[in-house]
């Protein structure tokens, strides 16, 4: 048997990925959040240990020590790899450092198409027919690293940012609980 994988999951927003991994009965040791978000009450609903990281959203952010903070607290709990799931703070490397290769990310279009926050609206605003998600390793380069799965999703006529982007997250919801599995296995056979 291989050895066991600690995982914490990071989310910023409703949770619906969370809520995914969590009924796929993967065990999560810790949710971490860079604010007060659904994601934080689905997490204690399902008797997860949380922790909110607070950030500012000013110029005068500290994105590196604001990272370490983080580093610190995922150590802390002896955490083995970060799920990230639809968190919105890109980390300085110091993260990247710390948990090389360990890092997954789902993002809601085909990369390299379409990078950043604002990616369905710019899948729209781009006039594409199809666009889709993609779960990759995180880098120190935003939504960059090695490809671990890609869906399609065919933009319909009358689609806005909300609509084209539920039909995305129900492709990331049946995906992201499947690489998150397949990562962890790696892992323990390390
Ligand atoms: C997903 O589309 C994810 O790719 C993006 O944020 C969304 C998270 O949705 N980074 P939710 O908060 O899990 O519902």
């Amino acid at each position: 048997m291989g050895k066991n994988i600690n995982i914490a999951v990071l989310v910023s927003g409703t949770g619906t990925l969370l809520e995914a991994i969590i009924q796929d009965r993967i065990e999560i040791k810790l949710v971490a959040a860079d604010r007060e978000c659904r994601g934080i009450e689905i997490a204690k609903t399902a008797g997860i240990p949380t922790k909110v990281v607070g950030r500012g959203f000013g110029k005068d952010f500290d994105r590196e020590a604001y990272t370490k903070q983080m580093v610190e607290l995922l150590k802390k709990h002896d955490i083995d790899l970060v799920v990230m799931a639809g968190f919105m703070t890109f980390f300085a490397p110091p993260m990247i450092e710390a948990f090389r290769d360990r890092i997954l990310n789902s993002h809601p279009s085909l990369l390299p198409a379409f990078k950043g926050a604002h990616a369905v609206r710019d899948a729209l605003e781009a006039g594409v027919t199809e666009t889709g998600t993609t779960i990759h390793i995180a880098t120190e380069l935003l939504d960059e690293g090695r490809v671990l799965a890609q869906e399609k999703v065919k933009v319909k006529p009358g689609d806005t940012e909300e609509t084209l982007h539920e039909r995305i997250k129900q492709e990331e919801r049946r995906l992201y609980p499947i690489a998150v599995r397949k990562i962890v296995a790696e892992l323990s056979d390390q």
